[in-house]
């Protein structure tokens, strides 16, 4: 698995322009990506990230990688980033490290968005294999539940040491809804309920997945 991570991470290095600024996403495959684009930055490459956590801003400020500050607005030639599931339809579940919310602000952010998976994490409906992820504020939460409940089977996601924090400080409830029909729907009818600031479903938004295989890397393309 993990040498499966490592080549889509270093496959990911082929999609980027030679200067620009680039969209560093989380995850343990990200991490492997933000790693490979460090070298090739103290090596010489004229990019600028912008991470999408806590955990990737000191990862890329530790492997060398310039980076914009938090505010925006950006002009992300290519963001890179993991995903928990990708469907037939290159949609997405992300969301797993609890850092969809800054994640789907960069991925909106970016001109083209290249999704680095291996091939464990391919479905054909959404939610085959993965709850979806919902950020939610911590006033009312219990309210927040009680409306998630009526869209899936809502589950606060808690660690040993306690309920699991945002980089924002809010928590994270896993809905279980799957198989997805329309996730374009349960996006809208999740993000229209008070206390919910974003959830793990990213509709249409990859251009490209690359794809760990046995054999090699398999470039999945939207619409192709
Ligand atoms: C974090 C994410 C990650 O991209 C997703 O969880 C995949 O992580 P990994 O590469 O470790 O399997 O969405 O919020």
């Amino acid at each position: 698995m993990e040498d499966a991570k490592h080549k889509v991470a270093r496959a990911a290095l082929d999609e980027l322009p030679g200067r620009g600024i680039i969209g560093l996403g989380s995850g343990s495959t990200a991490n492997l990506f933000v790693e490979e684009l460090g070298a090739r930055v103290r090596a010489g490459l004229a990019i600028v990230g912008v991470p999408t956590s806590e955990s990737t801003r000191a990862l890329a400020t530790r492997a060398g990688i310039p980076l914009l500050d938090d505010e925006g607005p950006w002009e992300i030639d290519v963001n890179v980033d993991g995903a928990d599931e990708v469907s037939a339809a290159l949609d997405l579940i992300k969301g797993g490290g609890a850092a969809h919310a800054r994640e789907k602000i960069v991925n909106f952010a970016a001109k083209r968005n290249v999704v680095i998976v291996d091939a464990s994490k391919l479905s054909t409906r959404l939610g085959e294999r993965w709850a979806v992820p919902v950020e939610v504020l911590p006033f009312a939460h219990g309210t927040t539940c009680a409306h998630l409940a009526r869209l899936g089977e809502p589950r606060l996601r808690v660690r040993p040491e306690g309920p699991v924090r945002t980089d924002a400080g809010n928590l994270i409830y896993d809905v279980a809804a799957g198989p997805i029909d329309d996730p374009g729907r349960l996006d809208r009818a999740l993000r229209a309920i008070p206390g919910v600031v974003e959830t793990g479903l990213f509709v249409g938004r990859a251009d490209v997945v690359l794809v760990a295989e046995k054999a090699g890397v398999r470039r999945l393309v939207r619409g192709g």
